[in-house]
């Protein structure tokens, strides 16, 4: 499939329909996603960005047909990763001598990656490229999200090409924006940035400002993954803006892993206690053994409180609650509060412990939490339902 996006800039990625995970196993894929490549051609025939490497081959098949590829010009390279530029060994076996315009972070990260000393040109933040009626303008755009990311902004036809940002895993026929499912778009775009951007949150408002300060018009925001921002593109720059500013939302999310029942009784009557006080809050019971973990941090993003809960299990807390408490780390999620609770049997240092990683995790810490002693009777459930109520009392409207 091609798509043809204007008289000069032709879509020719790849739409992977059935692709389950992405980065390894580290983010679970819902509704397939795109590698989002661009052939412009003006006097200069211009190559922005390639597939993912397992189809770099179906790639520069398709991309002949379009082009002779001896009449590409030049190639740029907004990000060395292996999604955007898996297809390069496959295609500079046929053009070697084509000079691939990137960063000099990225030279470092496609040599490491691919071994081979291609034709690089390196750009700095505002490099231009004259491609014959128009000109591509390079804009260094580092840690959004790898130190070698660069956006590309053509002239003329007013197309910022923005690489990961402003991306979504999610498969479309159309591409365009105003042509897909508005909530399951809106989904995958939080769940996107929640995911994978939300670390360098500073950097995209940073960043941000300074595209906008250039004043430059535009009227589409190709990014490499998902749909293209056509109609009213803007919208997504300012959702970011939104998003990198200690995001959240009126919820509070109680996240747990129980071994016997206990820990999720204990859940489900704060829950209750939460709901009792305040009907309005969005309070959402995510057990971590079950549920997505990449849709637990969509959930953490949206929520101003975290309650972690676990059993305890060999002087510590269960497995996946690591793994949750692990990738909340990593995150850096900012300007969100968090308490602990759980049952345990003898020893019960799982509150204890949790505490301290939420503590680690950037959180603010409500108190030191609620424990409850073997399989929670009613009083031990009253108990957790008038501390659900206390969290409200104690900060009005979270
Ligand atoms: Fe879509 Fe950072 O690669």
């Amino acid at each position: 499939m091609i798509k043809k996006l204007s008289e000069k800039v032709t879509w020719v990625g790849k739409v992977d329909w059935e692709l389950k995970r992405f980065h390894g196993n580290e983010y679970s894929i819902n509704r397939g996603t795109s590698y989002n490549s661009y052939l412009v051609k003006d006097r200069k025939n211009v190559l922005i960005d390639t597939v993912w490497l397992p189809y770099g081959k179906e790639f520069v098949e398709n991309l002949s047909k379009v082009i002779p590829l001896s009449e590409i010009d030049y190639i740029i390279i907004n990000h060395a990763e292996i999604d955007h530029s898996g297809a390069l060994p496959e295609l500079m076996k046929l053009i070697p001598q084509t000079p691939i315009y990137c960063t000099a972070n990225a030279v470092k990260s496609l040599k490491g990656h691919y071994h081979q000393d291609w034709n690089f040109v390196t750009v700095k933040t505002g490099d231009t490229l004259d491609i014959g009626l128009n000109k591509i303008i390079f804009i260094e755009a580092p840690m959004l999200h790898w130190p070698d990311t660069m956006l590309s902004y053509m002239t003329g036809e007013n197309i910022l090409f923005s690489n990961d940002a402003f991306g979504q895993h999610y498969a479309t026929e159309s591409l365009f924006n105003d042509k897909a499912d508005r909530c399951q778009l809106y989904e995958e775009a939080i769940k996107y940035y929640a995911n994978i951007l939300t670390p360098f949150s500073a950097f995209v408002t940073k960043k941000i400002k300074e595209v906008l300060s250039f004043n430059l018009p535009v009227d589409m925001i190709c990014t490499s993954h998902g749909v293209i921002w056509k109609d009213n593109p803007l919208q997504i720059i300012e959702t970011y803006l939104k998003w990198a500013d200690s995001y959240s939302e009126n919820q509070i999310s109680i996240i747990y892993d129980t071994m016997w029942n206990g820990t999720a009784k204990m859940a489900q009557a704060i829950a209750d206690g939460i709901k009792s006080k305040d009907d309005k809050v969005t309070v959402k019971l995510l057990n971590a053994a079950k549920y997505d973990k990449n849709d637990i941090m969509t959930e953490v993003f949206r929520s101003h409180t975290v309650l972690m809960g676990s059993s305890t299990i060999n002087n510590g807390y269960l497995f996946s609650i690591s793994g949750v408490l692990e990738m909340i780390k990593g995150l850096k999620f900012k300007g969100k509060s968090a308490a602990a609770f759980g049952t345990y049997g003898w020893s019960g240092e799982a509150v204890k412990e949790i505490t301290a990683k939420l503590k680690e995790c950037g959180f603010e810490i409500i108190n030191d939490g609620i424990r409850a002693l073997w399989m929670p009777d009613n009083e031990a459930l009253t108990k957790c339902f008038e501390y659900g109520q206390a969290l409200i009392k104690q900060y009005g409207n979270l």
